[in-house]
């Protein structure tokens, strides 16, 4: 069967990396513009770099739980697209391969005067040079708010062809993904969420399983496996 899943920060949660929307959230003590938006970088990219060095130390140090583990899995007895907006590298530590990271990725650098992209050093500096360019704009390879998501032709595609598409981890609020169970339904395919909650779009899936991910995504694998 063909299965796109696209998961968010609610199947790291248990490999102990916080999610954004949660009261003690990553978010919490940062303005999402400070931080997260080209903005807020132009104005203090000190302080853009030392958000984004905490979080690259945290995300090294985690491992995948079985939820990860299980989409590897899935992965061997169907057609997987597997979407991710999580920046950590948990899916490639478990084993996936060709995840589509629509949000960037924490281990990547990029250059913002020539777009030169590279492998991030554990701690980025903002006067850091670019190796191509020599320039000091070395940003993280992340996608801010205002920014467009990588890959997304790829996404849409696998959206219109997909059977079954399923959501795991994410709250639905932040476009385009928040849109993606919308576009697949009305092109036929079943949806699913996976969540610990409703997600501020539930009414786009026509199922729901509620719980934790690593309970819940190894027990959905196991069904499609029987299925
Ligand atoms: N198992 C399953 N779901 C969980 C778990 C868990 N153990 N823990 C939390 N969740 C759910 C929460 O209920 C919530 O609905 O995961 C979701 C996490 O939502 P957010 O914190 O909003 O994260 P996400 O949806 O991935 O955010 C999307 O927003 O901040 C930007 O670019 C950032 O990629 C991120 C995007």
């Amino acid at each position: 069967m063909r299965i796109t899943v696209l998961t968010g920060a609610g199947i790291s949660a248990e490999s102990g990396l916080a999610t954004f929307r949660a009261v003690d959230g990553l978010w919490e003590n940062h303005r999402i513009e400070d931080v997260a938006t080209p903005q807020g970088f132009a104005a203090d990219p000190a302080l853009v770099h030392r958000f984004y060095n905490m979080r690259r130390a945290t995300a090294a140090g985690a491992r995948p739980n079985a939820a990860h583990h299980a989409l590897v899995d899935l992965a061997r007895h169907h057609d997987l697209t597997l979407v991710t907006q999580n920046v950590d590298s948990l899916h490639e530590q478990a084993g996936s391969t060709d995840v589509i990271h629509m949000h960037g990725a924490l281990t990547g650098a990029l250059c913002a005067a020539c777009g030169h992209r590279w492998p991030a050093p554990l701690e980025m500096r903002p006067d850091d040079p670019c190796p191509a360019c020599a320039r000091p704009a070395t940003r993280p390879d992340i996608v801010w708010f205002g920014e467009t998501p990588f890959h997304l032709d790829r996404i849409w595609d696998a959206l219109d062809r997909t059977e079954l598409f399923a959501a795991i981890g994410t709250s639905g609020n932040v476009h385009p993904a928040a849109g993606f169970a919308r576009h697949a339904r009305r092109r036929g395919a079943e949806c699913l969420e996976l969540n610990l909650e409703n997600s501020a779009n539930a009414r786009d899936f026509h199922r729901r399983i509620v719980g934790p991910a690593s309970r819940t995504v190894p027990e959905w694998v196991a069904s499609l496996k029987r299925g």
